[in-house]
């Protein structure tokens, strides 16, 4: 998809109207402009927020969160959370084994049992859902009474897998983007906005 039709799709001229969105962000060798508003960014959030709290009515839910990515999207959703809930984090390492299937990525952080737990994993962004199966595959094996999928951004026309995203704030285009939790080499997680890359 073109680029001005992609930008133009979500935010055309955001810093005419919100003077705190930066025109253009330098990230190492790349320039990003604007794409989702904090604004927007907000209602995403609350949207999920409203769904989870009217499904998991009476329950008590275990927020799993993928690090680094997802840490900006965890902090604004559980404060709209209102049922009764845990919150542990999890990561995979950056150490690459390789088994017959290819490489594997060791989640870490996990220290509680999830047996009988209801659990929500809380993600950035799925892009071609390797991610997701992963962490699908790990907790397969741990007795869980339900796991569910909520992330704030969604790609469908990137997504491979068969495994349903239940909860998604918004879905976009396939093109790769920074802010609010998503980095570039590491960069550009402290944005408030959502850019996406210059071509
Ligand atoms: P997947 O395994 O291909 O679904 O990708 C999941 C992970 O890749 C996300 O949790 C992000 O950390 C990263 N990722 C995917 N798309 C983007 C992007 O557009 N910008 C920054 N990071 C991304
Ligand atoms: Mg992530």
């Amino acid at each position: 998809m073109q680029l001005r039709a992609l930008v133009g799709r979500h935010c055309t001229n955001l810093s005419y109207f919100c003077p705190s969105v930066k025109n253009e962000v330098n990230l190492g060798d790349k320039v990003f402009v604007p794409y989702l508003s904090g604004e927007k960014i907000g209602h995403a959030v609350k949207s999920v927020a409203d769904k989870i709290n009217s499904d998991y009515k009476g329950k008590n839910p275990l927020f799993l969160v993928v690090l680094n990515g997802a840490f900006l999207f965890a902090a604004d959703l559980l404060r709209s959370i209102e049922v009764d809930c845990e919150v542990s984090f999890v990561k995979f390492s950056s150490y690459e084994g390789i088994s017959t299937t290819g490489k594997v990525k060791e989640l870490i952080g996990l220290n509680e049992s999830l047996e009988g737990r209801d659990v929500i994993i809380v993600e950035d962004i799925v892009d071609t859902g390797t991610t997701i199966v992963q962490m699908m595959a790990d907790l397969d094996q741990r007795h869980t009474a339900s796991v569910k999928i909520a992330t704030l951004l969604f790609k469908p026309e990137a997504y491979k897998k068969e495994i349903k995203i239940d909860y998604a704030g918004l879905e976009i285009p396939n093109a790769f983007i920074v802010g609010y939790g998503l980095d570039y080499n590491g960069l550009g997680r402290n944005l408030k906005d959502i850019y996406v890359i210059k071509s």
